[in-house]
């Protein structure tokens, strides 16, 4: 997804910008450009491809300037082209702009410009439109025109400017798309993500929807819609630069999928008091809410969808009360049944996901309560929930999500766990069987990642089938759909999964020689089941390779090949499954040379519809 950086300060501009705009690479673009103010004129640099295409083209330049804006453009309007690339520039070429999100009403506003103003357009973009009408606003005051624009546009953006004319400020404004600013000495800062500017600052303010940033080098001033000057508490960023870089590892993804372990424990023990007990520290949802809950709903979006599926097992197992999961794309336009007895679970990594985002507030109208389990601290989600459940797995860089989803699923469990005790619905006993098995998991991952040759090896005979099936009964076809997902956005393979016992009632019909199916048999009372099910597709002479737990060997003469997990309760395996399918996916997306980090198509934060 597109990504912004500006900069104004004692420092080279372009340097600092090149250096932000590569730490929000991993966000997915297809194009970059960068502005600055030289002497009293716009610069103007931009190349569709990855940012060493625009490094290059300024390499030769005089780009000395302390004063720019930057972009990564992920294409929404009009394909990924040089003219496309942002910055967007005014009919007189005094303004640039970039900008984040989308403008609904762009197209009348184009009529409107062109008609009443003459203006020419040059690219596809609704980012020229913001220009151009900042442009034939402007009378000497950025901040002014800035102001008058946002109140004739529709839609979701973040958007930075800066004027020839004006070589002291750079203005930047925000609606639900993420925008912050970093406070520095003698230099400041502006950027869509706070990865852009770790290296430079740790001490940053989080920029509310409707609100207008004024940034010179000595002061960031952040202003209402209303022009009225907001005071914003700085916020300490407490993750360091290292954490978003790959130490090591040849992809991000892998050092995340090894990250797991660690971020698992640390989100258990934040929660996890000396008595055994949840403590839900910065959580005001009480008893009596626990107890009056009617029905809870659960909405998140892709990776995070997945772990809700496992969500709604858990919670309808211990806290006795009916959950109903959906995707936020379609909550959102149904008229979905939330009253003040709803809970309303969002489950975002990002927090900036506006499908989610939009589905919350759908949510928050109808008068539900709120709980988000987020990834990112301060982020629109959190910020708009009555409670945050933070998942403690640091910045997750690679698009393909691992270490966000099994810490989802760790808040999961301990947020049912939490309320089935609270509510009596779950003894004492049980619930400490449960923790002790939680207590246990990030041991039990570290045995499956030392052997993780094992599975890069199997991947060797494997990696170039086209099509793949991901099967499996209860809380195993849960994480086969999220298994099936890692495979198909890095490895490019046709996947598809499926609960094992849908089957028969028509998928079977693809089922042939060739055909591949990673069957997960993780569950014990559901085994004899699955036994079947495997039967059913073995008899098409289609290839298994089963996960399941350690002991289980009767399973291999069904399977070319078996990867085992560590044994544990039936209701645990998700945690541990997963990683098996993570890193297969993986592999297989290494052999075939896939982009995995940042696979085609894909951005890490989807912050438009
Ligand atoms: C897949 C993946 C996506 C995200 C989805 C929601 O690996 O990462 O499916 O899970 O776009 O994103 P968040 O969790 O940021 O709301």
């Amino acid at each position: 997804m597109c990504g912004i950086v500006g900069y104004i300060g004692k420092n080279n501009a372009k340097d600092v910008i090149i250096e932000g705009l590569k730490k929000l690479e991993y966000r997915g673009y297809d194009s970059a450009g960068i502005a600055i103010n030289q002497g009293g004129k716009l610069k103007i640099k931009k190349h569709v491809g990855g940012i060493q295409n625009l490094e290059n083209l300024i390499k030769k330049e005089d780009m000395e300037s302390h004063l720019g804006i930057g972009h990564t453009r992920w294409a929404t309007h009009g394909a990924p082209s040089d003219l496309n690339a942002h910055p967007h520039v005014s009919m007189d070429g005094n303004i640039a702009v970039v900008h984040n999100g989308i403008i609904e009403n762009y197209v009348e506003l184009k009529e409107m410009l062109k008609k009443e103003y003459s203006c020419e357009f040059y690219s596809d973009t609704d980012t020229e439109v913001i220009a151009k009408l900042i442009g034939v606003l402007y009378e000497g005051d950025l901040v002014d025109a800035v102001y008058k624009a946002v109140d004739m546009m529709r839609g979701a953006y973040a958007i930075g400017a800066i004027s020839a004319s004006e070589d002291d400020k750079l203005v930047a404004v925000r609606k639900d798309a993420p925008l912050i600013a970093g406070i520095g000495d003698g230099e400041n800062y502006i950027a869509s993500d706070i990865p852009a500017l770790l290296k430079f600052v740790k001490e940053i303010y989080l920029i509310e929807n409707n609100e207008t940033l004024v940034v010179t080098a000595d002061k960031v001033s952040i202003f209402d819609e209303n022009r009225n000057p907001v005071e914003r508490e700085v916020f300490h960023v407490t993750w360091d630069a290292d954490a978003a870089e790959k130490g090591g590892y040849d992809h991000f993804m892998l050092k995340e999928i090894h990250e797991q372990p660690k971020a698992l424990e640390d989100t258990l023990s934040r929660r996890l008091g000396e008595d055994g007990l949840i403590n839900l520290d910065g959580i005001s949802m009480t008893k009596d809410e626990i107890e009056n809950f009617s029905k809870i709903y659960i909405v998140a979006c892709g990776t995070a969808y997945h772990a809700g599926l496992v969500g709604k097992t858990l919670i309808e197992k211990y806290v006795k009360v009916p959950v109903e999961i959906d995707v936020a794309s379609e909550f959102r336009y149904r008229d979905p049944f939330v009253d003040d007895k709803t809970l309303f679970i969002a489950i975002s990594q990002s927090g900036e996901t506006l499908d989610t985002l939009e589905a919350l507030r759908v949510a928050k109208r109808k008068g539900a309560r709120v709980l988000s389990i987020v990834n990112v601290v301060g982020s629109t989600v959190a910020r708009e929930s009555d409670d945050v459940f933070y998942t403690w797995a640091g910045p997750e860089i690679a698009v393909a999500s691992t270490k966000a989803y099994t810490t989802q699923l760790m808040c999961l469990y301990l947020l049912s766990l939490h309320m089935g005790l609270t509510k009596g619905t779950l003894e004492r006993a049980k619930y400490d069987a449960v923790i002790e098995e939680l207590k246990a998991v990030s041991d039990k991952i570290r045995l499956i990642l030392k052997d993780s040759a094992k599975i890069e090896k199997l991947t060797k005979k494997l990696y170039n089938r086209d099509n793949i099936f991901f099967i499996g009964r209860g809380l195993d076809s849960a994480v086969a759909y999220e298994g099936s997902l890692k495979l198909k956005e890095i490895s490019y393979i046709n996947s598809f999964a499926i609960a094992a016992g849908e089957l028969k009632h028509g998928t079977i019909a693809l089922m042939a020689p060739g055909t591949l199916v990673i069957s997960l048999a993780t569950q014990d009372k559901l085994f004899e089941k699955m036994r079947s099910n495997m039967q059913e597709v073995i008899a098409r002479d289609a290839d298994i390779v089963s996960i399941a737990k350690e002991g289980n060997e009767s399973i291999e003469e069904q399977s070319e090949a078996v990867i085992y997990i560590p044994e544990c309760a039936d209701e645990i395996t998700p945690l541990l499954s997963i990683v098996p399918l993570q890193l297969f996916a993986y592999y297989v997306a290494k052999r075939r040379n896939c982009s995995i980090d940042k696979p085609k198509n894909l951005a890490k934060s989807v912050t438009v519809e």
